[in-house]
């Protein structure tokens, strides 16, 4: 079956966060399957590409605001095909987002996909993500209702965050080329702004998010940002577990760690312990536990938990290791404990993937207090480097995480954190329990397999829908 995913980012080629490595991999696990799967994201002037683009359709026209004339790239990657739309006036640019016309950006990436799926690749799904591509089937209900290149098309639309909606002011209907009419409750309005995302879920065939309990929490007031009443009104929503690619993530042979190490043997893990603390300029004792923090730095992720309860957490017999970047208030948090506890914290603020996996590989324990979290990621691959999670009890958290693995806790406090934290210190000291947990974790077997396999079938029963 033909699918065409549109999304603002994916490995190896734009990454912020998660959505990339699921852009990056969850077509290729398809592609596996049998489906032929493309993807289109922009052409962004930080994009890295493994092998040089090749254009694939010249000068197609674009007829929003001013008018704009874009050219699609295209690469194949593991069996699938990658499509960026090269638009420099809007894509040319330092950081991927928060610009001024974001609306138009990501306006023009829904349209240009739209012309990949009229030239370049003809969909039976289009499966967009996030608000940068919800508008996808606004404008085929709203431009393309009658044009027979979409009759019969059906979209998914999955939501990796409900915290960010992409809104805008109402003036930006006219030049996003979207009629004032849609300006109401039941579609693009709220509270007085025009909301991307909620066009995705008014105007999708089917909504899904990343896991099962992500779902369930959206759909309530305490996690709907608004849209829980729309979305049980547009449901059901779907709960599909993101999968992980072993094959970037995995202490046997990544390239990034000083020594490669496995369930059966560890020996290594310790060897990498021992070049982080050196990396990092914290003190060399390997019977200290560390623990590793990767991350964005968002409220979403719960460090005003870690502000909270910081000197006390300090007194413990523990390090820690971070790396992230994000809002100034969480970095000016994390430099100023670096400062505070030379010998305790290290931390390093920016994006390095090759860091994050030595953080992944080298600490005993990973963070992850999150708020809310829809999938997560950095819990499932440290659980497969033996570094045990100490997560909140929600989300994909929650769904990801059990107490042969790693340690929760529900309440979203200071003290429950610290709760949590010294369970799992408590445990580190007793060697043979805390192993046994480690290997637990090794043994888990979050691959794409079973969620394409049920991304599979409900494309399938959209596409019987057609008919
Ligand atoms: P989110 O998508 O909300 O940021 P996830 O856990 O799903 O959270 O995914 C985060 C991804 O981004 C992981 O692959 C993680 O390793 C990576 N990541 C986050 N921050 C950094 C950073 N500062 N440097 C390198 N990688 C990072
Ligand atoms: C979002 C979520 C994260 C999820 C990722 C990929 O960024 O915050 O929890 O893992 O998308 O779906």
């Amino acid at each position: 079956m033909n699918i065409l995913m549109v999304a603002s980012e994916a490995t190896p080629f734009a990454k912020t966060g998660g959505l990339a490595d699921v852009i990056g991999s969850l077509p290729a696990a398809l592609a596996a399957r049998g489906e032929r799967v493309a993807v289109v994201i922009p052409g962004y002037r930080q994009n890295v590409y493994p092998n040089p683009p090749r254009e694939a359709y010249r000068s197609l026209w674009i007829p929003l605001g001013p008018g704009y004339v874009v050219s699609i790239f295209q690469t194949t990657e593991r069996g699938v095909d990658f499509y960026f739309v090269h638009c420099p006036a809007l894509f040319d640019r330092d950081g991927i987002y928060g610009h001024v016309d974001d609306f138009m950006r990501f306006a023009v990436l829904s349209k240009a996909a739209l012309g990949v799926a009229r030239y370049l690749f003809r969909p039976e799904v289009i499966h967009c993500h996030d608000w940068q591509s919800a508008l996808v089937p606004v404008y085929m209900a709203e431009h393309l209702r009658l044009d027979p290149t979409y009759s019969g098309v059906k979209v998914l639309f999955t939501i990796h965050n409900l915290g960010y909606q992409g809104m805008f002011g109402r003036e930006t209907l006219a030049p996003i080329g979207l009629d004032p009419r849609l300006f109401n409750p039941e579609q693009l309005e709220f509270f007085g702004k025009v909301n991307y995302l909620k066009g995705g879920i008014a105007w999708s065939d089917a909504v899904s998010t990343v896991s099962k309990g992500y779902a369930r929490e959206i759909q309530t007031r305490a996690f709907g940002f608004g849209l829980d009443d729309f979305l049980h009104k547009h449901g059901p929503v779907a709960g599909i577990l993101n999968g992980v690619d072993y094959s970037e993530w995995n202490p046997e042979h990544d390239p990034n760690i000083a020594a490669h190490y496995s369930a059966d043997d560890l020996a290594g893990k310790r060897e990498c312990k021992r070049t982080l603390l050196a990396e990092l300029g914290l003190p060399a004792g390997l019977d200290r536990p560390l623990a590793g923090i990767v991350s964005r730095f968002a409220a979403q992720k719960g460090f005003d938990l870690i502000s909270e309860i910081a000197s006390r957490l300090l007194e413990e017999d523990l390090s820690l290791a971070v790396i992230g970047s994000g809002d100034a208030e969480y970095e000016s948090m994390f430099r100023s404990l670096a400062e505070s506890y030379p010998d305790k914290v290290a931390v390093r603020i920016g994006y390095d993937d090759a860091l994050a996996h030595r953080i992944e590989a080298g600490s005993d324990m990973f963070l992850m207090p999150s708020q809310y979290e829809p999938c997560g990621l950095n819990q499932i691959y440290s659980l497969r480097y033996g570094t045990v999670p100490v997560v909140r009890a929600t989300g994909g958290l929650d769904d990801t995480i059990d107490e042969e693995t790693g340690f929760k806790f529900r309440e979203y406090s200071g003290s429950a954190l610290l709760d949590a934290i010294r369970s799992a210190l408590a445990a580190y000291q007793d060697r043979a329990a805390w192993v046994g947990m480690m290997r637990s974790g090794m043994r888990k077997d979050f691959s794409w397999g079973a969620s394409a396999a049920e991304y599979a079938a409900l494309y399938r029963r959209l596409r019987a829908e057609s008919f």
